[in-house]
C-alpha cells in the first residue's frame, strides 16, 4: 500500500491580553493604525489555536503523530506560557515584537517546530476572534 499523507489537528484555547503598538511611531500614529487595539491598558482575546501536523501514517502505530504527546507539547511549550498572561509584559519575545495574531502564530510555529520531527509538516491556525484568523506558513 502506498504511504498516505494525513493531516491531524489539535485544537487548543488560551486567553491572553495584549496591546498593539509600534514604539517607533507617535501616539497619534499608533492610535490611527491600531485603533482600540492600541489601548494603553491592554485588552483581551479568547484565542483558538489549531495545530496541524501532516505526514505519513506510521505503519506500526497507525498514527501520524500521537495526539496525547502533541497535546502535552502544546501545553508545556505554548499554553503554560501564554494562557492568562499579558503577552506584552509576560512573554519575553513580545517585549520587542508586536503581538499581532500574525506574529503570535509565527512564534508558536517556531516553538513547536523544534519539538516535532522534521519529516512532519506543521501549520498553525490562530483565531483571534470568531471572524479573524491567521495561518502560518501561508
Ligand atoms: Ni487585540
Amino acid at each position: 500500500m502506498n504511504k498516505k499523507r494525513v493531516a491531524v489537528f489539535r485544537k487548543e484555547h488560551f486567553n491572553a491580553a495584549h496591546r498593539l503598538n509600534n514604539p517607533d511611531w507617535s501616539q497619534e500614529k499608533n492610535l490611527e493604525v491600531f485603533g482600540k487595539c492600541n489601548n494603553p491598558n491592554f485588552h483581551g482575546h479568547n484565542y483558538e489555536l489549531i495545530v496541524q501536523v501532516t505526514g505519513e501514517v506510521n505503519p506500526a502505530t497507525g498514527y501520524v503523530f500521537d495526539m496525547k504527546i502533541l497535546s502535552d507539547i502544546i501545553k508545556a511549550e505554548v499554553l503554560d506560557h501564554f494562557d492568562h498572561k499579558n503577552l506584552n509584559l509576560d512573554v519575553e519575545i513580545f517585549k520587542e515584537l508586536n503581538p499581532t495574531a500574525e506574529n503570535i502564530a509565527v512564534v508558536i510555529y517556531d516553538i513547536l517546530r523544534e519539538k516535532i520531527n522534521e519529516n512532519l509538516d506543521l501549520k498553525i491556525k490562530l483565531f483571534e476572534t470568531e471572524r479573524n484568523y491567521v495561518e502560518y506558513p501561508a
